[in-house]
This record gives C-alpha cells, structure tokens and sequence, in this order.
C-alpha cells in the first residue's frame, strides 16, 4: 500500500507542469544520432505519446544522419558536410529522401500507432509542409557555397499540421522541403524544427542529440548559453559541425518568440519527461 501511495504521489507531481503546457505546442526535433538504440527509440516516442495523452501537442521532426550516411557509403558515395550542412547532390538526395521518408518516417509513425498513439507522417512532397528554397552558405569572405539540393525553409504550412493536431494526431515530420517547382531539398532538421516552431508559436522548442548538450573545450556541459557567448565559441571552434546548425535554430526560434529552448541528451532514458516534468532541466538551455 505504502509503495502504491508514492507512486500516485510522485504522479501528482507532475500536476504543475501538465497545467503548465496543458494544450501547448512542443516541438521535438528527434536526432539521428540519438536514434541509434531501439531500446531508447521506443522509450522517446512513447514519452512523445503521453505527452499527446495528457494534453499537449507534441511535433517531432527527425533527422537521420547517421542512416543516411551508412546507405551513401554502401553506395560509394562518400557524405560531405561544410559547416555542419550536407553537401547534397542528385545521387545524395535519393538516398536522404528514401531514408528520411521511406525508412524512418514510416517506422516512427508505425511504432507510435502500435503504442495506441496517432501519428501522421509528412514527408516531401506528402502534404507539402515544409515550402524551400535552395541554401547558398557564405564562406569567411562573403562568397556563395552551392551546397546542391541543399535547401531553406521558405514557408511553413502550419495551419494545415495544427489542423492534424486537433484531430489528435502527432504529426511526424521528415526535413524535406518542397521548392516552387516542385523540386525536394533536404533541409537540416534542426532548422525544419525552429521553423515549425516559429510559425506555430510553440512555447518550447527541444533538440535531442547524442551529446549531453553544448559542451566547452574541456568537454563540459554548459547548462545555459546565449547569443554573445554561443558566437564567441563559433568563431574560436569549440563549437562546430552538427551543433552549429542547432544553436543558430535555437536562437532563431528564441527571436521569432518560442518561449524556451533546450538542447537536451536523447541518450538519457525518458530525456523529454525530465526536461518538461522537473524545475532541474538537462542538457543546455539556449537564450537570446
Ligand atoms: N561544443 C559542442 N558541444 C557539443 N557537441 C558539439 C560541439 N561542437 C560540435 N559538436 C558536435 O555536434 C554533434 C551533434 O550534431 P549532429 O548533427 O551530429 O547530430 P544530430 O543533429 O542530433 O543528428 P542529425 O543531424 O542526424 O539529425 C555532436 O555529436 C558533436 O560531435
Ligand atoms: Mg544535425
């Protein structure tokens, strides 16, 4: 009896902070990286769905870095980044938009419908979502890096994903865009995910990654960083690759309104409740 007491206690618990995001949007951008144990990829989208469950509406938005460069590879295609940004020609893309869309994208919308969840997946050019244009990185000097059919985000269609999520859906979101032409360009996610949650005025923007969040040059994790500081670490290299795409989406999203944003570790069992259910918060907070 005594055991069962602590339990509904520690369920009250939770009470401040379902009131709290009760009918709030939550953007989750679930990382390739931490995708990597299905042990853990099944606990991450049954926390997505009691968070649907008790009210809020949760978005994930998937990467797939690591799925995609094992596929080029079997190709004999070799992965480029510049910046932290896939370089993506004709060949890559093939591959992006059939793992991203045909391998991951599906499975994750399976999996939460056999958890009793409902889940509907975008991808390309299923629902159109995610409006692009082609991205051209600047180098130091200011001149055009053509990253191939790599794309921004031109527009989101947010009315027509929060008309899923009234119906009860969580919509599953895979980082291709749709250019004008019709034209698909694979976008980073970190950057799909700030955009979704800058149109839907979502009150927290999440990125799980497969590190305890930014980390400084001796490997230690910062628990809250900000523009000034962040730039600084930018420019003098201790922050680079993926995390530089996932800080310049977090303050993105800080200036367009979203009301927190945390990089927080996917490696970590039930992440996502820890971050929303406890006043402690994990990994890195980013401010303005
Ligand atoms: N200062 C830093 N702190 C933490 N991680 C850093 C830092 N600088 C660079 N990184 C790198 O950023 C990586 C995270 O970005 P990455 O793009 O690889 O993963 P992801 O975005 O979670 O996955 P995906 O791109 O597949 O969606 C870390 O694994 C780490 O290697
Ligand atoms: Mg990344």
């Amino acid at each position: 009896m005594e055991e069962r007491i602590k339990k509904a206690k520690i369920v009250m618990e939770a009470l401040p902070y379902i009131m709290r995001f009760y009918g709030k949007t939550i953007v989750i951008k679930y990382g390739g990286a931490a995708m990597k144990d299905p042990v853990l990829k099944e606990s991450v989208l049954r926390d997505v769905v009691l968070l649907k469950f008790i009210g809020m509406n949760p978005i994930l938005v998937h990467g797939g870095g690591p799925e995609i460069n094992k596929y080029l590879e079997k190709q004999g295609i070799k992965p480029q980044f510049i910046g932290g940004y896939r370089v993506t020609d004709a060949a890559t893309l093939k591959v992006v938009e059939k793992v991203l869309g045909g391998k991951i994208n599906t499975q994750i919308v399976s999996m939460i419908k056999k958890m009793g969840g409902r889940a509907k997946g975008f991808w390309g050019k299923k629902g159109k979502i995610i409006k692009a244009l082609k991205y051209y990185k600047k180098d130091e000097k200011g001149n055009r890096i053509d990253l191939g059919f790599t794309g921004q985000v031109a527009g989101i269609r947010y009315r027509y994903l929060a008309k899923w999520m009234k119906l009860g859906y969580i919509p599953v979101l895979t980082s291709i865009g749709v250019g004008k032409s019709g034209k698909t360009y694979n976008i980073n996610a970190d950057k799909a995910a700030a955009a979704i949650a800058a149109y839907l005025k979502a009150s927290k923007l999440i990125l799980m990654t497969d590190v305890r969040g930014v980390l400084d040059k001796d490997g230690k994790l910062i628990s809250e960083v900000n523009s000034y500081k962040a730039q600084k670490m930018i420019k003098s290299g201790s922050i680079s690759g993926g995390m530089i795409p996932k800080i310049k989406s977090s303050l993105y999203a800080l200036r367009k309104g979203v009301e927190k944003v945390h990089i927080i570790d996917g490696r970590i069992p039930h992440a996502l409740l820890l971050e929303i259910f406890t006043d402690y918060g994990i990994g890195t907070m980013v401010q303005k």
